[in-house]
């Protein structure tokens, strides 16, 4: 799937700036992850970017999220492989082990992207100023960005040193800074 069909279809569902934009960052996220570790940038990013399709649809009840989200996925004819993810990356409902790359650079990704953003929101949303040492140090403050979960970034060390992973993130959101009005 081609990154505009994905944009294409996550504009069908998503209507809020702010959650357009965590799907964006975390898309950005996942892209950068997979050039890293050897996944395929184009549907790792397609699976960050549609991870969250049925959010404003669920309104708030987390025993349907990532479900929905598949019934849609299926809908409009995306891989079953990418559905399987995206259905599953509901960590409330999903009873397993992440294992594959893709399933935890997800967890992390989707955890990551908003305390990023949050660290280039503080420097006066330049997030070429934001560096791995910054996001470790702000990552510590449990007040600081609370909804992003620090046990799932944590994942990410089955696959990469944290701090290199902060490293790729911000690379990877670099590349969409205008998208998420930074600089
Ligand atoms: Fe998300």
């Amino acid at each position: 799937m081609e990154r505009s069909a994905a944009l294409a279809l996550l504009d069908q569902f998503v209507h809020d700036p702010g959650l357009k934009k965590h799907c964006l960052a975390t898309g950005a996220v996942m892209k950068a992850l997979a050039l890293r570790l050897g996944g395929d940038t184009g549907s790792w990013e397609t699976i960050g970017i549609l991870h969250d399709i049925d959010f404003e649809l669920i309104q708030g009840d987390m025993q349907i999220h990532g479900i929905k989200g598949a019934e849609i996925l299926t809908a409009a004819g995306v891989d079953p492989g990418l559905v399987r993810i995206v259905r599953q990356h509901n960590h409330h409902l999903f009873s397993g082990t992440y294992e594959q790359p893709v399933e935890i650079a997800l967890q992390a990704a989707d955890s990551a992207s908003g305390l990023v953003i949050a660290c280039a929101l503080v420097k006066g949303r330049r997030l070429s100023e934001v560096t791995p040492q910054t996001v470790t140090k702000k990552a510590k403050e449990k007040s600081f960005a609370a909804g992003c979960d620090r046990t799932r970034i944590a994942l990410i060390e089955h696959l990469l040193p944290i701090t290199e992973f902060y490293a790729v993130a911000i690379t990877g959101l670099l590349e969409i800074r205008t998208e998420l009005g930074l600089t």
